[in-house]
């Protein structure tokens, strides 16, 4: 497997394709309307690849005035799942940040969403904010 670093996540279509799947995936869970992560098509990626197939990826930002990056969406195809594609991403992403000397990396999740969470908590993410919603329609 490698990892590919992509600039523009809008100029590469096979990263734009695992994103749009990624986005179903939480669509189909309910989650998508108000989530509060999300892809921006100017963001940057990294795509998992393995056999010339896209197989998983990380869209994140660099968010200069707070001196973070800022993980956006992570995704690996449910068939390749639990076999250290997103840890191999997650280490990339750390490479990123270590090469730009960028201190945090930050990402949220449903709170319903306890398979990431458990995954968070794998790779040494702190939970260092709850975010609270107020809606004036039901
Ligand atoms: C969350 C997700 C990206 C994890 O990808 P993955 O490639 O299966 O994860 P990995 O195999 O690299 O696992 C990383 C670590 O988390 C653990 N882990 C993975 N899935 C887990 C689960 N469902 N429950 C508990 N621990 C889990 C692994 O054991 C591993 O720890 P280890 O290396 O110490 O053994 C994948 O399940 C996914 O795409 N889920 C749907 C998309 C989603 O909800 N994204 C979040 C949107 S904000």
């Amino acid at each position: 497997m490698t990892i590919e670093r992509i600039e523009t996540l809008a100029k590469e279509p096979r990263a734009v394709y695992l994103a749009l799947e990624a986005l179903n995936g939480l669509r189909l869970r309910g989650w998508l309307e108000e989530c509060c992560c999300g892809a921006n098509w100017n963001s940057h990626a990294l795509l998992a690849v393995e056999d010339g197939e896209s197989i998983g990826l990380i869209i994140y930002q660099t968010v200069d005035w707070k001196n973070k990056l800022d993980l956006e969406i992570g995704y690996v195809r449910p068939d390749r799942r639990r076999a250290g594609v997103y840890r191999a991403l997650w280490d990339e992403l750390i490479g990123v940040a270590r090469e730009k000397g960028i201190p945090v990396i930050s990402g949220a999740t449903h709170v319903d969403n306890q398979e990431m969470q458990a995954v968070m908590s794998r790779l040494d993410r702190q939970l260092k904010w709850l975010t609270y919603e107020y809606r004036l329609t039901p």
